[in-house]
């Protein structure tokens, strides 16, 4: 095990799968006890059979009953007594065209990837000891640049979620809070291979396209990414954003 994050305790919602099932387990490999946050609580169970028991705490939570956050952040702070870092990785999404993308889809979208992450900061800061840092790092994604067509609810919600973040990150310098974004262009996890899109098969889409002349990214490389934002070398970084790009234009 590599020791940089030993001692650190950090929240990873999104726990259950892709992305943050990566980030779960890098965190942990560096160290860190983990708070899993997501709803399929079987999917949470996978993400810990490749961590250390004693390094995990799962918490099923549901990011669209906001008014449930407060008892979940009680009982994620009561396990290690404090939190030093939050890795955002719930999203949901997927492509649809405009005439498809009903208000419920929009408010969706919104509420589990930018209205949930201010909710779950603002909860957060409000228990902080002042003196103690904390860190967070979102999961926003290429979409929040608005070039790729279909996406309008995701492209929103991601570029809303980017915009809170980054204002929070002034806000919240003061209080010793800092807030990065991580970007990706298309990873593979469920997201992109698993559902069932309606508009044909993205992944395989993508490899034709060009898209990323790298590729797809895998949610290990976004995982290390978010270790390094959690660890001492990301100290005196608040309000950036990180490409991961595969070669796609930013
Ligand atoms: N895959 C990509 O190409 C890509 C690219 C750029 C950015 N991203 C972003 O990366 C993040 C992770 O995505 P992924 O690709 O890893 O997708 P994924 O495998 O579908 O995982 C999505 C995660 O979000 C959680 N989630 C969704 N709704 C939730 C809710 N109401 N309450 C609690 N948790 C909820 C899910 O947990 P439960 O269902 O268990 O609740 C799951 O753990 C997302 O923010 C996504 O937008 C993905």
């Amino acid at each position: 095990m590599d020791a940089t994050l030993t001692q650190k305790v950090v929240l990873v919602t999104g726990a259950s799968s892709g992305i943050g099932r990566a980030v779960c387990r890098e965190l942990a490999h560096q160290g860190a006890s983990v708070i899993l946050l997501a709803r399929n609580e079987q999917g949470m169970r996978e993400t810990m059979s490749a961590m250390p028991e004693d390094q995990c705490l799962p918490l099923a939570a549901d990011l669209h009953d906001l008014a449930s956050l407060p008892a979940v952040l009680e009982e994620a702070r009561n396990w290690r007594g404090h939190i030093d870092g939050c890795v955002y990785c719930a999203g949901v999404g997927g492509r649809a065209r405009l005439r498809d993308t009903d208000p419920a889809f929009m408010a969706e979208c919104m509420l589990v990837n930018c209205f949930a992450f201010v909710e779950l900061i603002r909860l957060l800061v409000k228990r902080k000891e002042r003196a103690r840092p904390l860190r967070v790092a979102a999961v926003s994604s290429f979409a929040a640049l608005g070039r790729d067509k279909y996406f309008v609810a995701y492209a929103a919600s991601k570029a809303a979620l980017e915009a809170a973040a980054k204002t929070l990150a002034v806000e919240l310098l003061p209080r010793n809070v800092t807030v990065n974004l991580i970007r990706p262009a298309f990873v593979n996890t469920p997201m992109i291979s698993g559902a069932a899109d309606p508009l044909g098969d993205f992944a395989a889409r993508l490899e034709e396209s060009g898209y990323q002349p790298m590729g797809l990214i895998e949610p290990e490389e976004v995982a290390c990414m978010a270790a390094y934002l959690m660890g001492p070398g990301a100290a005196h970084i608040s309000g950036s954003t990180f490409s991961i790009n595969a070669g796609a234009a930013c």
